[in-house]
């Protein structure tokens, strides 16, 4: 697919049922076709970030990790909401890539989502998240955004997003984000 809009998409979950790696997969069914959804499968393996470590050298991990942010045209984040913030193992992540030398975040086009099971979605991880991203240079697709909240009512058993309003919604961000990518691709 040349030409396309190559997304990184980051789960910020490990569960086997996880819902958010489930919306990351429709978000892959829903894309625009020059749209390429890449779901990071990686970050199990991610160590627990100590600037020792990094003076020593980046583990195999991280290096891919970064490697994938670096050559990536955007971003998505997707994050369970936890105590009112984003996941500890994504913040994680998120600290081993920021580092130098040349942070690779810097400049990056991103959108962050969410889904939970309570009424107001993911509203506080999603603005947490996006706090973070702001002072790494990560330009956060402005306007509305993705936190979908009563996720029983939304997934069926097979972690399928059923409800018709959340994927149309889904499909007109997927679209915003990729007019959004390729302006700044363009601007590079
Ligand atoms: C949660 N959960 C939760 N939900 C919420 O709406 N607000 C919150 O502050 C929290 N806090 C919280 C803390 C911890 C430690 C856990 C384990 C869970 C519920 C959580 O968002 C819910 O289980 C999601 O479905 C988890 O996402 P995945 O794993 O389905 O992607």
């Amino acid at each position: 697919m040349s030409g396309a809009i190559r997304v990184l998409a980051i789960s910020g979950s490990l569960r086997q049922g996880s819902l958010n790696t489930a919306l990351l997969h429709t978000v892959q069914q829903l894309a625009p076709a020059s749209m390429q959804v890449d779901i990071y499968a990686g970050l199990r393996e991610i160590p627990p970030y100590d600037d020792d470590v990094r003076l020593a050298g980046y583990p195999a991990t991280v290096v891919e990790l970064r490697a994938k942010v670096r050559d990536a045209d955007a971003l998505i984040f997707s994050s369970p909401e936890y105590n009112r913030s984003f996941s500890g193992i994504l913040k994680n992540a998120i600290d081993w890539v920021s580092r130098p030398p040349e942070q690779p975040f810097q400049g990056k086009v991103a959108s962050v989502m969410g889904v939970g099971p309570g009424a107001i979605g993911t509203a506080l991880a999603n603005y947490h998240l996006r706090q973070v991203l702001s002072i790494l240079g990560v330009h956060v697709l402005p306007g509305a955004e993705v936190l979908i909240g009563g996720a029983a009512a939304k997934f069926d058993a097979q972690l399928k997003l059923t409800d018709e309003n959340t994927s149309k919604f889904l499909a007109t961000h997927l679209h915003a984000l990729m007019k959004f990518a390729s302006k700044m691709k363009q601007a590079e």
